[in-house]
């Protein structure tokens, strides 16, 4: 069966060009002017556009006493509904702090429920023989080139500074990719009990304890540190000066460092936690928190400079009740936000249509970058002949409220609430299979849904360790004869 995606413009992070897409079974067959399938997609007025990617979620994630409400089911099938094709989730250890059992047991609860194509982070969250050793099955086995560092949440999942340049060391080794939550942990907690102690119990305490400079100071460490270890660096979740600063600095000097702003943190700001509704403040409490405006034009300015590379959502979704377990306390509302089915949406309307992004800079961000960051472009990220075909008839006459009562996420909320959002997925095609069309009351479909196996870098780890070995430090051999006899 062989399908044309037809009339549409096609937008790569290169250039755009009027061309039909020929798909058969899976893949990307041609492209190019009148070509026929046996079925045709309409893309008349629209944008082909590369399925999205969201490398950054947490689908039923057991987190803070609790576990999100989004399932691998609703979550897969929200990502499809807004453009997005791929997500990466964060497979965290259990009690027995083994990579190869969590990840056994992220496949059990993913498998039969994936309705779009998924892989995991793997979440370092302390250091050990066994730890050192199993990575490299977690890699060369199991296709897992990325693992992750939360430098906060101290005495849950925080790991410390020589703990971190382990890792680093060890993921030199296996041509994988360090990932870090950076905010520092330490200094969090000490703001946390003062803010209480000041009677502080809000959400708005959320935001006071974790100040920008804390993300900052904890960039800057994570740089030098992967610097060290002759790594390159991912932050996840940037969402401020300070962080964005750390990271333009260190690519001036010659690092690979990439960045992550989310969609929330480009789009809502710090004013949220100041409303005097409670549970409103509380649905946007996450790590880091909401910004000053002066923090989101530094983020944009990032994604059009190209120091910022991909626009994710952290979603991590709790509902109104879950939030509830903080009424008293703000350090125990869950942490987390949700993002995913808006994630594209949301980054056109306030992007594209604002000219602050270019359609191709759009598709950049929020998929071919982090497809080639995680080693898996041109299978995905692109609009790439043999490739595979998830695609998005992308649709910028569409105009809609974001709303709970449409929304596929499960929870009972939507903190873009009311937005306006002016373009749509028509069609999202993953592997080849139409999944969601928009008005036409599409349905998930667990379980159809593949892990993606994510190889080892070679080249950015290879090149790396090659300009480090050309420059590191040396003995100076000397004639003995030019050496003073000393006394
Ligand atoms: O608040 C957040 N971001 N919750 C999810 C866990 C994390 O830190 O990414
Ligand atoms: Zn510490
Ligand atoms: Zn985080
Ligand atoms: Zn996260």
């Amino acid at each position: 069966m062989s399908k044309v995606i037809k009339g549409g413009t096609i937008v790569t992070a290169d250039r755009q060009w009027k061309a039909d897409v020929l798909i058969e079974g899976e893949k990307i067959a041609q492209i190019g002017e009148n070509l026929k399938g046996d079925e045709t997609v309409d893309a008349e007025g629209a944008y082909v556009i590369p399925g999205g990617i969201d490398p950054h979620t947490h689908l039923e994630m057991p987190f803070m006493g609790t576990t999100a409400a989004e399932t691998f089911e609703s979550g897969t099938f929200a990502a499809a509904a807004g453009g997005t094709t791929m997500l990466v989730d964060f497979c965290l250890p259990g009690e027995d702090g083994s990579l190869l059992n969590a990840i056994d047991d992220w496949d059990r609860k993913s498998r039969d429920q994936i309705c779009t194509d998924i892989s995991y982070h793997m979440a370092i969250t302390g250091w050990n023989e066994n730890i050192f050793n199993e990575m490299e099955a977690v890699v060369k086995e199991r296709g897992i080139n990325t693992f992750k560092h939360f430098m906060a949440y101290k005495g849950a999942l925080m790991v410390e500074d020589d703990e971190m340049f382990a890792s680093f060391k060890r993921c030199a080794e296996l041509g994988a990719l360090p990932l870090v939550h950076a905010e520092n942990g330490d200094i969090v907690q000490e703001l946390q009990q003062k803010y209480l102690a000041e009677g502080i119990t809000g959400p708005e305490g959320h935001a006071y304890s974790r100040p920008p400079e804390v993300e900052g100071e904890a960039a800057n460490r994570a740089i030098m540190i992967a610097d060290a270890a002759g790594t390159p660096l991912y932050i996840v979740h940037v969402s401020c000066e300070q962080a964005h600063e750390a990271i333009r600095r260190a690519r001036q000097k010659g690092m690979r460092v990439f960045g992550e702003p989310l969609i929330q943190h480009l789009t809502l700001d710090e004013t949220e936690y100041f409303n005097k509704d409670w549970q409103y403040a509380a649905r946007r409490v996450m790590s880091p928190p909401f910004r000053s405006k002066d923090h989101q034009a530094s983020l944009w300015a990032g994604l059009s400079s190209g120091s910022l590379q991909v626009v994710a959502t952290d979603h991590a979704a709790f509902t109104d009740k879950q939030k509830q377990m903080g009424l008293d306390n703000f350090t125990t509302i869950p942490n987390g936000t949700g993002g995913l089915e808006e994630r594209m949406a949301m980054l056109w309307t306030t992007g594209v249509e604002t000219g602050r992004l270019t359609p191709e800079e759009f598709v950049a961000a929020t998929s071919t970058n982090i497809a080639k960051i995680l080693n898996i472009y041109p299978l995905k990220g692109g609009i790439n002949v043999g490739g595979d075909a998830d695609v998005v008839v992308w649709d910028p006459t569409i105009s809609r409220e974001i709303a709970v009562s449409t929304q596929k996420s499960i929870i009972d909320y939507n903190v873009f609430e009311g937005r306006t959002v002016t373009a749509q997925a028509r069609y999202t095609l993953s592997r080849g299979e139409v999944i969601w069309a928009y008005g036409q009351n599409s349905q998930p479909q667990p379980g159809r849904g593949k892990f993606v196996r994510r190889p080892a870098f070679a080249s950015a780890s290879q090149a790396l360790s090659k300009w480090k070995s050309l420059n590191t430090p040396r003995k100076i051999e000397r004639n003995p004869l030019n050496i003073p006899a000393g006394v």
